[in-house]
């Protein structure tokens, strides 16, 4: 179980304190598929970074299994379970795709029809990609695939992924909603998306939207979906009033 008490993260801007995050109070319970939602800038990022442990927060605590992680860094976090796919992965010159997942499930020998496994439900041939470096020369959606493929080998306890579908093609977007949906259904892993998908949203247990560093709405994704849209229209003055007009 994941527990976020308080959490509050605010940098210095112009003299002045800025709050990325508000007072966050959360609880997410295990086996279950949280997506957080909601406005650009609203602080889903770093709410995920703070809970993988790659931004420090500046009051509050977190608790992963009953253990306060707030201290520990990044690297104790996923020896403890948890992983987080970065909304931009980073790229990784010299390291082959099949490095990087052997590395990732911490097998040494990791066998090459596991390596196929995890990068075809992520919609990616291993055969075209095995031998390939983790660099430059792939695509942002390629980039963005085999990170997944990296963090379902790693098989952690917590999988956080940061907008899993951007850049993705419509083919792939579909395999790794399966992908989400399987995972869900197998029930080891506790899952928080953050997306803008509906697809996605509505394969969650809760929607929980974020805005201005706090959790605006929760609920199921019956209940948050048709809210997301009025919150659009209502938010937007030109909207609002051709809504208006129909
Ligand atoms: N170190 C920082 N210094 C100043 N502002 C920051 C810092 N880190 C984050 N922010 C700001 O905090 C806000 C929240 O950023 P964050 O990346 O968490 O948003 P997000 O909800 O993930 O947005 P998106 O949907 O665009 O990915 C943004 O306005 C961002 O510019
Ligand atoms: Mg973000």
């Amino acid at each position: 179980m994941l527990e976020l008490k308080h959490l509050s993260y605010a940098v210095h801007e112009d003299g002045g304190e800025l709050g990325i995050l508000n007072d966050i109070s959360l609880t997410v319970e295990d086996g279950t598929l949280v997506v957080f939602t909601g406005p650009n800038g609203g602080g889903k990022t770093t709410l995920a970074k703070s809970i993988m442990g790659l931004v420090k927060p500046t009051a509050g605590q977190i608790f992963w299994n009953g253990q306060d992680v707030t201290e520990l860094g990044i690297t104790q976090r996923a020896r403890l379970g948890i992983s987080y796919g970065f909304q931009q992965p980073p790229r990784f010159k010299g390291l082959t795709v099949r490095d990087l997942l052997t590395l990732a499930s911490g097998d040494e020998k990791l066998p090459k029809d596991r390596c196929c496994q995890y990068l075809t439900r992520v919609g990616l041939c291993a055969n075209d990609y095995l031998d390939r470096e983790v660099d430059a020369s792939l695509s942002g959606g390629e980039v963005k695939r085999i990170e997944i493929a990296s963090i379902l080998a790693r098989q952690g306890k917590l999988m956080i992924f940061d907008e899993p579908e951007a850049g993705i093609d419509l083919w792939s977007f579909a395999r790794l909603t399966e992908t989400f949906e399987q995972l869900h259904a197998a029930g080891g892993a506790t899952m928080i998306i953050i997306s803008h998908q509906e697809r996605i949203i509505s394969l969650a247990d809760e929607v929980i939207v974020v805005g201005e560093g706090r959790l605006r709405h929760r609920g199921t994704p019956a209940e948050i979906l048709p809210r997301i849209l009025s919150d659009t229209l209502g938010g937007c003055p030109v909207l609002r009033k051709e809504a208006m007009a129909q």
